[in-house]
């Protein structure tokens, strides 16, 4: 069975963001007019899947109204002719099934995604990790998609995080397969030794996993952080099944980071349609200051 359905984890508490996602969360900050939870929905989208479940909590309600119909703003656009803004109101209600689900407690990211076992049910599923945008035409997901449908595996978007970064992320053992496909053949999560790290290649923003993985989850310790990593339950998943990992093709933006959220809104803004070569003018002026 292909892959139909995709999980988007998005009830962490964003303290590296403090204080914006204090009130605000870090998925709703935007780059230039779209927040980055839109994006991510849009890749989901773009690459066939349009059963979507957003994990949330009891401060993130604000991007179910995003997702939904707003009545009064559109009958005010369509009073006032403003036709083209309409249609972006209607397109960003219109773009998939999304349900959501609260995370009660925040026990991490494996505990986000065991939580979505009703929804998966049965079948395998994508994990779009709530603040990490992928900028490419063909969508990142897609690509790890067509690598489940070959190989009928757990499959990682990975990718090598510079070595100084390494102890933030997890760490795999890796064996090259062909084009940019690996075997993965064992990971740890955000390794604290020099002898820890496996290779810099880490999982990052995006996985599909077989529903296996819920019954791994829920067996796994509690690891890195206090939480439930999903680190933790995909090393067990590749020790016993084995996973396969996807040097996606695509620019990864970390929203969770103030660094990740500037470069990915500057970058937004010099290909954005209304602003980008004003934008981009504007940028080279203040670089002759720098
Ligand atoms: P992060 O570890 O980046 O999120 O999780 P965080 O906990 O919000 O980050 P900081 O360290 O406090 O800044 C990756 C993704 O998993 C979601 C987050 O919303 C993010 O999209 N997540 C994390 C959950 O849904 N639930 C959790 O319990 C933890």
């Amino acid at each position: 069975m292909g892959v139909r359905k995709a999980i988007i984890p998005a009830a962490g508490l964003g303290t590296r963001v403090l204080p914006a996602s204090k009130a605000i969360p870090k998925e709703m900050l935007p780059l230039v007019d779209k927040p980055a939870i839109q994006y991510i929905v849009e890749e989901a989208v773009h690459a066939g899947i349009e059963d979507i479940l957003i994990i949330t909590n009891r401060n993130k309600t604000v991007m179910e109204d995003h997702f939904d119909c707003s009545p009064e703003l559109e009958q005010q656009l369509a009073a006032t002719g403003k036709l083209d803004k309409l249609e972006i109101v209607n397109n960003v209600s219109n773009l998939a099934d999304i349900t959501y689900m609260r995370q009660k407690e925040t026990l991490g990211l494996g505990h986000a995604v065991l939580c979505a076992r009703p929804f998966a049910g049965n079948e395998p599923f994508a994990v779009l990790y709530g603040d990490d945008v992928i900028v490419r035409k063909s969508p990142a997901i897609g690509q790890l998609c067509k690598a489940y449908d070959a190989y009928h595996m757990g499959i990682a978007g990975i990718k090598q995080v510079p070595e100084q970064n390494i102890n933030k992320y997890s760490s795999l053992a890796v064996e090259p397969m062909h084009d940019r496909l690996f075997k993965i053949t064992d990971m740890v999560e955000k390794p604290q030794t020099p002898d820890e790290v496996l290779s810099l290649y880490s999982i990052l923003g995006r996985c599909v996993l077989p529903p296996e993985i819920f019954d791994i989850l829920e067996k796994t310790p509690f690891g890195a952080d206090g939480e439930l990593q999903l680190t933790d339950a995909m090393r067990t998943l590749t020790r016993t099944k084995g996973m396969v990992g996807v040097d996606y093709e695509g620019v990864r933006y970390d929203m969770g980071s103030k660094l990740g959220i500037m470069k990915a809104a500057v970058e937004a803004a010099l290909v954005h349609d209304e602003i980008g070569a004003e934008f981009r003018i504007y940028v080279k002026q203040l670089a002759e200051t720098l």
